[in-house]
């Protein structure tokens, strides 16, 4: 069997390594990979959101299993081409991809089938979002309140505004100087919710679904939850904070009236449904819904899986989740990323990364070594890698 995992993330290289122990014993491509990943599978020089080039290579190597790690690649569509030419692909069309690439369109969904989450106003121009701001009605009364950009903004365009000054500057930056481009040409403003953080991941086939392990990732760059947001320092799974009574709450609240309620309206969520929850004292609320696998929850979460993910990738496919049955090793796992020094900043890039030829060689026991954006230096033997961001 083919293969093609698209990305070149630390969460590609941990399904990588997770295909790498399937039964079938696949042949195994990476499009664009990394340095570190190259050592796992055959990398593709196509980027991640070079449709096209995707396309045709998958069409040409006859690929029988496509798995897309980023956002961007099924925001643009990826899966429904790939359907259109009979091609396997795991993840959800473009249309429903709106979950994550458009908040307005999750804001909107959530509503329609009572999905708990934080009150809102979605905004179209920048006079109309100031204005709401200026006037003291609803939750937009009690600062903080959350400016987000509709769009996809590498993770960049949330800003929590403690008063009134800073939301109308974060307004101004998205909708007037425009610093996201496009995705800031709506903006939704909610209101903020206090809590613990936790991610619940599910995957669906568009009516059934079955949730993976539970994980909490670390967004702050510095220890003991200090310094800026980051794309995740780290993650462990189990989390306890998803209790088993919370873990049904989200189900029954969250997950069932979504998958159920698409599928009402002709919509059949496929993939990984990931939703940021927020649990608060009125109960768990969702943040955000993101249509792929975490990064990094993933590393800390397949891991765990005892269950092959070919089958994981083909019971959503060809609609047989009720079927599956996904098993866990009972141990914890956790994923501690190591990031070049002034990230998530402007950072140097080009430092030589040493000692993994220990840690591949069962430095510690169970621990893996995932690359996220290595390369291979020229000069160097074949471990020596650059830029580096591995993580554990
Ligand atoms: P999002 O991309 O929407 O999940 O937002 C990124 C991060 O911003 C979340 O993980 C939370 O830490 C924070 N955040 C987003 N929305 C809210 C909210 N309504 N209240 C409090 N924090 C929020
Ligand atoms: N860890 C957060 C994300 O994957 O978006």
């Amino acid at each position: 069997m083919k293969i093609l995992v698209i990305g070149s993330g630390g969460r590609e290289h941990a399904i990588i390594w997770k295909l790498r122990q399937s039964k079938v014993s696949p042949n195994i491509y990476c499009a664009p990979g990394n340095g570190g990943i190259s050592r796992d599978a055959r990398i593709v020089s196509i980027k991640s959101d070079d449709i096209k080039g995707l396309l045709d290579f998958a069409v040409k190597e006859k690929i029988d299993l496509t798995i897309v790690g980023p956002e961007a690649a099924l925001a643009q569509g990826i899966v429904d081409r790939f359907m259109r030419k009979g091609l396997s692909i795991f993840g959800p069309t473009k249309e429903l991809a709106l979950l994550e690439s458009s908040k307005a369109y999750a804001k909107e969904t959530m509503c329609r089938f009572n999905i708990p989450t934080a009150g809102f106003e979605i905004f179209d121009s920048a006079d109309k979002a100031i204005d709401f701001t200026n006037r003291p009605r609803l939750f937009a009364a009690h600062y903080p309140v959350v400016v987000k950009a509709d769009g996809l903004a590498a993770g960049k365009g949330v800003v929590i505004c403690k008063d009134r000054k800073e939301a109308q500057m974060a307004i101004e930056d998205m909708m007037v100087r425009k610093i996201f481009g496009p995705a800031g040409e709506k903006v939704v403003i909610e209101e903020h919710l206090e809590g613990e953080e936790a991610s619940i991941l599910v995957v669906s086939d568009g009516i059934s679904f079955t949730a993976l392990a539970s994980a909490q990732d670390h967004k702050r760059v510095f220890d003991r939850d200090k310094g800026p947001n980051t794309g995740g320092m780290g993650a462990y799974s189990p989390a306890p904070v998803v209790t088993r009574d919370i873990h049904k709450r989200v189900m029954d609240q969250v997950i069932e009236p979504l998958i159920t309620g698409l599928a009402k309206e002709g919509k059949f969520y496929k993939g990984i449904l990931y939703a940021g929850i927020m649990i608060t004292k009125q109960g768990p609320q969702v943040l955000e819904f993101n249509v792929r696998f975490g990064d990094p929850e993933t590393q800390a979460i397949l891991p765990r899986l005892k269950t092959d993910l070919t089958d994981l990738c083909f019971a959503s496919i060809e609609d047989k989740i009720d079927r599956l049955k996904l098993e866990w090793e009972e141990k914890s796992a956790v994923c501690v990323v190591l990031a070049s020094g002034g990230y998530p900043g402007d950072y140097q890039k080009g430092f030589e990364i040493s000692g993994l030829d220990e840690a591949y060689s069962g430095g510690e026991e169970d621990s893996y070594v995932f690359h996220a954006g290595t390369a291979i230096s020229p000069q160097s033997t074949v471990h020596n890698l650059l830029p580096m961001a591995a993580g554990f």
